[in-house]
């Protein structure tokens, strides 16, 4: 039998828009009280005001997560406002595009800075408490582009390979403190991050995956019993042709 998620607490980056927001509200739907971590204050507030229609309590952490002071800053915050966590949801991200021999080094570099030291450092503000409870689940998003290099996109597909290293290392060092690492790899997903200003214009629901498509396989995946997790998986679209 697998488990509830009811009255656990969940800690997303990247919770103010795309896949975070989505899961954001599929966990607060399980009764699941959320910290919502992101730059953007007002969209924050505004996941807030949707997730405290299903009765959790929900905190937001306003932080870059490419500041490791700041980042121990709002888990240390977050911790006293909301409560330890028992799921964190590493989300953020960011893109950039454009060859390599033409790339600007600052871009590539900020990259890494988001999707790979940004990860870092909210996990390792996080884990203390997971470990001293002795138990936790945490879901890293890598991408398909973590698993397959393509043109054009050697700074984003780079920090993704670097997300499944450091997610397959921190696996196997935190399994025996009980905490399950889940590492996604989702092909093209419904949001702002690949589709621009072009989002609501190029969306087509019955082609591409939707952010809440993500957010369901999140929490079945949460659901599961405590003795099993899956390592890695890929999200893919049905028929995107
Ligand atoms: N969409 C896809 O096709 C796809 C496919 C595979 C993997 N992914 C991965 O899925 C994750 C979520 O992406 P998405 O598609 O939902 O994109 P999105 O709509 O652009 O959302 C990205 C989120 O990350 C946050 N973020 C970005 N930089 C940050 C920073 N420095 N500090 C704190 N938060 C930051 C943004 O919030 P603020 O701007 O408020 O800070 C936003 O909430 C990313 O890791 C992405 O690489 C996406």
């Amino acid at each position: 039998m697998g488990q509830k998620l009811q009255g656990k607490i969940a800690y997303i980056t990247g919770a103010s828009q795309g896949i975070g927001r989505a899961t954001a509200i599929a966990l607060a739907q399980e009764g699941v009280h959320v910290g919502l971590i992101a730059r953007q204050e007002s969209k924050l507030n505004d996941v807030v005001k949707e997730v405290e229609q299903y009765g959790v309590n929900a905190e937001i952490g306003i932080v870059d997560i490419s500041d490791l002071e700041a980042v121990d800053q709002t888990i240390k915050n977050l911790v006293s406002r909301l409560g330890q966590p028992d799921i964190l949801i590493n989300n953020a991200g960011t893109a950039t595009s454009g060859k390599l021999a033409e790339s600007d080094p600052g871009e590539w570099k900020r990259t890494f800075d988001v999707n790979v030291f940004g990860m870092y450092h909210v996990t390792r503000s996080v884990l203390p408490y997971m470990m001293e409870d002795n138990i936790g689940d945490i879901i890293n998003i890598s991408s398909s582009s973590g698993l397959k290099g393509t043109s054009g996109m050697s700074a984003y597909c780079a920090s993704k390979f670097a997300v499944q290293g450091m997610s397959e290392s921190l696996m196997q060092e935190v399994r025996p403190y009980n905490i399950r690492v889940f590492t996604m790899n989702p092909s093209l997903v419904a949001t702002e991050l690949p589709f621009g200003d072009k989002l609501e214009d190029e969306n087509d629901p019955d082609k591409y995956m939707q952010p809440e498509d993500l957010a369901e396989y999140m929490v079945a995946q949460l659901k599961l019993n405590q003795r099993i997790f899956i390592k890695q998986s890929l999200q893919w679209a049905t028929n995107p042709f």
